[in-house]
């Protein structure tokens, strides 16, 4: 048994991964990934609340994989795996859906915003069981700290609550997780938009070009009374220099007096930006390049990381029924 404290991650399979998911995240990720044993869970069945495409579902948990591992994720240290090759994720997420009641589902902030933002009002049974599910993911591997973002706290308040029920009612199983919220938790969208999400497009993706990434950040909007170079900017309320706070540290304060000044225009303040941004990808890029001309690699990290997790889930399980006595 290793001493070192678990950590378990994880992110629905959407697809390609972009800009927010990498500094909201994956970077969390990895400066993560010494100190602590880290699983990382591609959650394939949390997909299927929102996303009925299961044709896609396969090929999205493999661009994931490749986005892990190009951003720097170790697969010796930190096996990847999908929760529906698991069982015992719909074992335990049964179990648990006994120990918490409808009315506490019913007022989870996230599940409230999703059916804002999605304009739903039919949600399905297995929806409002989402947070069920994901305290099944984290307990399944004792998951002591969760990397999350600020709109999965109210999850974490969920799982932990699952476990003191549990292990009030049965004996002690399971530890009472801390969420870890990272620091630059939302890069905003290219729109202006609180937030990078693929659903609006306004987003940068980890595999695109250069010429991409120039002709995206191009579209974004800026300090909308700066007309024309020669007006003054108020770089503090302009998008471009939030990106330039994260991926161009060195001239923050130069943009900013010439910003301020009208020296600088937007046009090549973006350009500069999207330059910056190129750079910090490339290595990325790079990677991901490789693994796309690897699939077989990618496949096997996959395989082994299912068959490291299923071996922790099985031993968790067997307490589980073990303290439940239906052993
Ligand atoms: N709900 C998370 C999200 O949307 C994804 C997720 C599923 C997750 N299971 C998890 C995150 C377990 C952390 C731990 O981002």
């Amino acid at each position: 048994m290793s001493a070192k404290k678990r950590i378990l991650s994880g992110m629905r399979p959407t697809g390609k991964l972009h800009l927010g998911h990498l500094v909201g995240a994956l970077e969390n990720w990895v400066a993560l990934q010494n100190e602590y044993e880290n699983y990382h869970l591609i959650a394939d069945y949390h997909a299927l609340t929102t996303n009925v495409e299961t044709k896609e579902l396969y090929q999205n948990s493999i661009d994931m994989v490749i986005d892990w591992l190009a951003a720097g994720i170790d697969p010796v240290h930190s096996p990847m795996f999908r929760q529906s090759q698991i069982k015992e994720h719909a074992e335990l997420h049964l179990i648990f859906s006994m120990l918490i009641t409808t009315a506490r589902l019913e007022r989870n902030p996230t599940l409230k915003d999703q059916v804002r933002d999605l304009q739903m009002d039919l949600i399905s049974y297995g929806h409002l069981g989402y947070p069920v599910l994901q305290a099944a993911d984290i307990l399944l591997y004792k998951g002591v700290v969760v990397p999350v973002g600020e709109d999965q706290v109210p999850h974490i308040e969920i799982t932990r609550e699952i476990a003191r029920k549990f292990n009030n009612q049965y004996g002690e199983v399971f530890p009472e997780p801390e969420p870890k919220l990272t620091k630059f938790a939302r890069l905003p969208g290219l729109d202006g938009d609180s937030k990078m999400s693929k659903s609006t497009g306004n987003t940068v993706l980890l595999s695109d070009s250069p010429e991409q990434i120039l002709a995206r950040v191009k579209t974004a909007v800026t300090d909308r009374q700066k007309i024309r170079k020669g007006d003054p900017g108020h770089p503090d309320v302009c998008l471009i220099f939030t990106y330039h706070q994260k991926f161009n540290l060195s001239e923050v304060s130069e943009i900013r007096t010439n910003c301020e000044s009208g020296a600088l225009g937007c046009v090549d303040c973006k350009r500069n930006c999207a330059a910056k941004i190129a750079d910090a990808l490339a290595p990325v890029r790079e990677k991901r390049a490789y693994y796309e001309a690897h699939l077989d690699e990618v496949k096997a990290i996959l395989a082994d990381g299912e068959r490291r997790a299923h071996a922790v889930a099985q031993e968790t399980m067997q307490q589980v029924r073990a303290a439940m006595t239906i052993g």
